[in-house]
């Protein structure tokens, strides 16, 4: 009898390298942790990104597993989700609010200057990982747009000018 070989997955999104062990072991906790409750897998993902700063790929087939879900669905809501980071962020994270409000009072300008003036693009972190620039999706402040969010602090009406002084107070600009 030939062997039976299984053709690859179309949702196999299998890691190319394990997991630290002590990354695999948090994973696992939070997994524990999480698991039972209902609707566990968008807490589950903030808990993973809230305790390492981001979700690793090879997270990915271990939350999959654990709730009984495909690693193409776990996958397909980590990226339609922009909170979600697969890579570390920089020391700094700067966030600029692009919904509709922010986007009235010009918040693609600011994004653009702001890509500028760190001298990194949108979703990306610097080379040298000091800041990663992040367009967001309403921070809450609508009514004072546009909005931004350097590391835990919000900044309404922002502009080119005050965010240039907050990035040279941090060290990120360019
Ligand atoms: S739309 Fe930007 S803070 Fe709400």
């Amino acid at each position: 009898m030939p062997p039976v070989h299984s053709s690859p997955r179309a949702d196999d999104t299998r890691p190319d390298h394990a997991l630290p062990v002590d990354v695999a072991t948090t994973v696992s906790g939070l997994i524990t942790r999480h698991r039972d409750r209902p609707g566990p897998l968008l807490p589950l993902l903030h808990a993973i990104q809230d305790t390492l700063g981001y979700i690793p790929d090879q997270a990915v087939p271990m939350v999959a597993q654990a709730l009984n879900l495909s690693r193409a669905e776990v996958h397909g809501v980590i990226t339609y989700y922009h909170f979600f980071r697969r890579r570390p962020a920089g020391r700094h994270v700067v966030q600029v609010c692009r919904a509709e409000s922010c986007r009235a009072c010009g918040a693609e300008e600011l994004l653009a200057q702001a890509e500028e003036l760190l001298g990194c693009k949108s979703h990306e972190t610097r080379a040298d990982g000091a800041v990663t620039l992040e367009p967001v999706y309403c921070l809450g402040l609508c009514a004072s747009s546009p909005a931004v969010q350097i590391d835990e602090r919000l900044f309404a009406r922002m502009t080119a000018g005050r965010l240039r002084a907050l990035a040279t107070t941090l060290g990120v600009a360019r």
